[in-house]
């Protein structure tokens, strides 16, 4: 073994032998450090932050087919270097992103095969992330599983939910990290000391999705599990290649690690022209058929998309800084969902005129929001795809809304594996050229993808509102666990603000739709709450889910009228994991703060020295009212106005499943 080492760039600790170096790779701000080890050709690295080990040594590799794994190797070469740059997303939590790493990149060539390949680590003050690229040319290479550990050093408090291959539709279990087994990402720990741990992936374009198994020898270990193929093989591929990312986020509190950027960083910067690409609110024809006041289907009499309906949701929108309105159950094939090739993505319902909708939204400003439910089944969507987009597009309608609500057709196919990734990209680069921006539902996991394919612009990937309209729901600390968890892979279209929480004052109208609706449903949460979503959980198409008339006339409404579609400055003001969350975020000179609590109430103290000294801001609140409870009385809040100035501070009191939203303007 040999090694040719730049030795400017590489600071080479540990023994110094050629045959058992170490070498030390260091964040820019030297405080994350990771210790790369070869014991018996063996590639493993050591994870340090702040003096702590986080992670033991841990093993790095990928088995490829005909049994070559990266075990044994020899190093041919090592470089590293720094980057220091700032970009402008075109929508998020803030305008600006400051991208500062060190690259390190060894290049290895495998003792058996001969193969070349690199691992690639990147190193930010806040996480860290590595990769492999496979440089030999290879017209079919097929990937059976990676080696890939994290060997925590101890034992932690986790946040996970259960893996599965098919869907991220799930409550989160709250463990020690030895009790977790098999579990999707971003998978969540805090140790004693505070300190978070996320691991998660970046850039998943032609690859599979992964989850983390519990290694069978050692509790405190988890090995990628890569989702496979039907036959077995996880990535299908062919080489030059690179994997995605393997992220690791590292803070030394938990409100950090909501500030973290590094998942974007690891994504490229956009090639084409996304110029058309807009965030925006909406509101729409939806929550009635979930709570089962009307179907997505014609027959029955009960149809919720009729043109009349539409008309007046583009009208309050219109009327009310609200930027587009879906409609879903406006095309034929609803009485046939679950079936293959139930819908064309063409033909409208004859109660809901398209192409009349469509203009009567434009000439309003409102953007028509499509919807392409597409029940799974890939091999029906794909052959009508560039006819459904054409007419979009023919009529103006510049976002749409996909669902894949159903098993996969074709059905050997997992959800999260190689086949649906492919064709989730092959959809957003197809939206791209004719200028959609989507909202993917049971999508894939995000991993910050909308960095290069902007008009990427949501997902759902979470158990969202929906299920507390036909399950027993979602538990208030859900969305305390949220953004900890899911919210680390980007945005979610969660659906929250649902002001009306009791669903018993319409039950009597409800026909359940599916077998999970007791018919007893809440939202578990209060109304300040639910506005205070829209706020914490960032989405650059953020809906606002209620029916329509449980918004026209409703005084804390005007919150929602008032909301940005993208911020220039966000910042966590206090959290703790599954417990409660609040955030401040900016546009212009306004700050939004928001705060969401568990099932217990609390009082939390808020600086306001975010604000600009010596100015005076008006204050307009909606919080919880003194008897607010999400189970007993969810629905009552109280609206006040104030001045403040950056020297006072704010007491937000949050009921039991409560919550609040402070604007403060000047
Ligand atoms: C599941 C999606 O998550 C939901 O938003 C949608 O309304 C239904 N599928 C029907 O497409
Ligand atoms: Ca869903």
């Amino acid at each position: 073994m040999y090694r040719l080492i730049a030795l400017f760039l590489l600071f080479l600790v540990g023994r110094t032998t050629a045959a058992s170096a170490d070498f030390l790779l260091r964040s820019p701000d030297g405080k994350l450090r990771i210790v790369i080890q070869s014991p018996d050709s063996e590639l493993q690295y050591l994870v340090v932050f702040r003096d702590d080990t986080l992670f033991r040594p841990s093993s790095l590799g990928l088995i490829l087919g005909g049994n070559d794994t990266l075990r044994r190797f020899k190093i041919l070469s090592v470089d590293s270097s720094f980057a220091e740059k700032e970009w402008e997303p075109r929508y998020g939590t803030r305008s600006r992103i400051s991208d500062r790493h060190h690259s390190y990149n060894f290049r290895l060539q495998m003792a058996r095969s001969h193969r070349n390949i690199a691992v690639e680590f990147r190193l930010f003050n806040d996480g860290f992330a590595f990769r492999y690229r496979l440089t030999d040319t290879l017209e079919q290479l097929d990937i059976l599983g990676e080696l890939s550990t994290f060997r925590f050093s101890r034992d932690a408090n986790s946040w996970w939910a259960w893996a599965d291959y098919n869907t991220y539709e799930k409550t989160y279990q709250h463990t020690r990290l030895s009790e977790a087994s098999h579990v999707a990402t971003p998978f969540t720990v805090q140790f004693d000391s505070g300190t978070c741990v996320s691991v998660h992936e970046a850039a998943i374009e032609e690859y599979t999705s992964m989850t983390l198994r519990r290694s069978m020898t050692d509790s405190l270990s988890f090995d990628v599990n890569l989702v496979p193929w039907s036959d077995g093989v996880a990535v299908k591929t062919s080489s030059p290649m690179v994997t995605p990312w393997r992220v690791v986020f590292v803070a030394p509190r938990a409100a950090d690690l909501l500030e973290s950027n590094v998942l974007l960083n690891l994504n490229s910067p956009a090639v084409r022209d996304f110029s058309f690409v807009k965030p925006l609110r909406y509101i729409g024809i939806w929550w009635e058929m979930h709570l089962g006041l009307t179907t997505w289907k014609h027959e029955g009499g009960r149809h919720g998309a009729t043109t009349e309906k539409a008309k007046a949701y583009i009208d309050f929108a219109a009327a009310h800084s609200m930027g587009g309105v879906l409609v879903e159950g406006w095309n034929t094939g609803w009485e046939n969902w679950g079936e293959k090739n139930a819908f064309d993505f063409r033909t409208p319902y004859a109660d809901f005129d398209l192409e009349e909708l469509a203009e009567y939204a434009n000439v309003r400003n409102v953007q028509l929001i499509g919807h392409h439910e597409t029940g799974g089944d890939i091999l029906s969507y794909e052959s009508h795809i560039d006819s459904a987009f054409a007419k979009y597009k023919r009529l103006g309608i510049h976002y749409v809304k996909t669902g894949y609500a159903g098993p996969v057709n074709p059905p050997t196919e997992h959800h999260h594996g190689q086949y649906m990734i492919r064709h989730f990209n092959k959809v957003m680069r197809k939206a791209a050229q004719y200028e959609i921006m989507l909202d993917v539902h049971e999508s894939v996991i995000p991993s910050g993808l909308s960095r290069t394919y902007p008009n990427l612009m949501t997902f759902e990937a979470v158990r969202g509102m929906e299920w507390n309209a036909w399950s027993d729901g979602n538990p208030p600390s859900h969305t305390c666990i949220l953004p900890f968890t899911r919210g680390m892979a980007g945005p979610m279209d969660y659906t929250p603000c649902i002001f009306d929480a009791r669903e018993d004052n319409f039950s009597a109208k409800r026909i359940p739709w599916n077998g999970l609706d007791k018919g007893n449903n809440t939202v578990h949460s209060t109304l300040s709450n639910q506005l205070a979503l829209l706020v914490v959980n960032y989405s650059p198409m953020q809906m606002a889910a209620d029916l329509l008339e449980n918004y026209q006339s409703h005084p804390a409404y005007q919150f929602v009228e008032k909301l940005p579609d993208t911020w220039d400055e966000s910042r966590v003001l206090a959290a703790s994991i599954g417990e409660y969350v609040v955030v401040a975020r900016r546009r212009g000179t306004t700050w939004f703060v928001a705060g969401i609590t568990n099932e217990y109430s609390r009082e939390i103290s808020l600086p306001l020295d975010f604000l600009e000294q010596e100015v005076d801001y008006s204050v307009e609140s909606c919080t919880d009212a003194p008897g607010s409870h999400f189970n007993t009385d969810p629905e009552s809040y109280v609206l006040q106005t104030g001045i403040a100035r950056a020297t006072t501070s704010f007491r937000l009191w949050m009921a039991p499943g409560g919550g609040g939203v402070v604007v403060f303007s000047r």
